[in-house]
């Protein structure tokens, strides 16, 4: 049974071994390969914080038993223009549970807690060619807004293009 919990301090490693690979697996041929290959998950997990109080994000993880299969991080939009708005910072699932409803599950439990704290919408940002992701986020009632940046992951120069969702949705 796969179970949706806040992630603490001590989740950090396994957290980011499975992001890691869900980022070796997910970006490739996307970004350079060279640079996916030679991602370090004990560099993520000192990088993460499990303190909303200080960083204004919040972090759950799913585990199935003592196994951690992916986290959602979620907070205040990072975009200057939204303000006062929700961000869906990260969903990164292990590759073995993709297509599982890991994702979903994972995805819920994050709108939820936004509405929960009064917010009404919510924004992420998902890279223009990354088609797995963009069609989950649709068949989860987010459509893009128009709006499109430009970033440079890993000496890779990528497309990104925002999506919206109402939360009103998710009671
Ligand atoms: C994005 C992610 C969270 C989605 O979770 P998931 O469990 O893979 O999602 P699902 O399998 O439920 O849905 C993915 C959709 O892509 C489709 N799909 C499956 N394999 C695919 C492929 N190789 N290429 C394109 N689409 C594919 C699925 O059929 C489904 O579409 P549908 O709803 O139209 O049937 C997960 O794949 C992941 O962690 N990816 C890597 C990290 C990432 O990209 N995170 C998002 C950053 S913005």
């Amino acid at each position: 049974m796969v179970e949706v919990r806040v992630a603490t301090a001590d989740d950090a490693m396994a957290m980011a071994r499975a992001h890691v690979r869900s980022w070796q697996a997910g970006y490739r041929g996307l970004i350079a390969a060279d640079y996916l290959d030679g991602l370090r998950p004990a560099e993520w997990a000192r990088r993460y914080s499990f303190d909303p109080e200080r960083s204004g994000r919040h972090t759950l993880v799913a585990v199935d038993g003592d196994v951690l299969c992916g986290h959602v991080t979620f907070g205040g939009s990072r975009d200057d223009e939204l303000a006062d708005s929700a961000e869906v910072w990260a969903l990164y699932v292990d590759p073995p549970r993709w297509g599982t409803g890991i994702s979903s599950a994972l995805m819920l439990a994050a709108c939820a807690s936004l509405a929960k704290a009064g917010h009404e919408h919510a924004f992420l940002w998902v890279l223009s060619t990354n088609v797995r992701a963009r069609r989950f986020y649709e068949r989860m009632g987010w459509t893009a807004d128009g709006c499109e940046r430009t970033d440079v992951i890993g000496g890779t120069t990528v497309d990104e293009v925002r999506y919206v969702t109402s939360l009103g949705r998710h009671p």
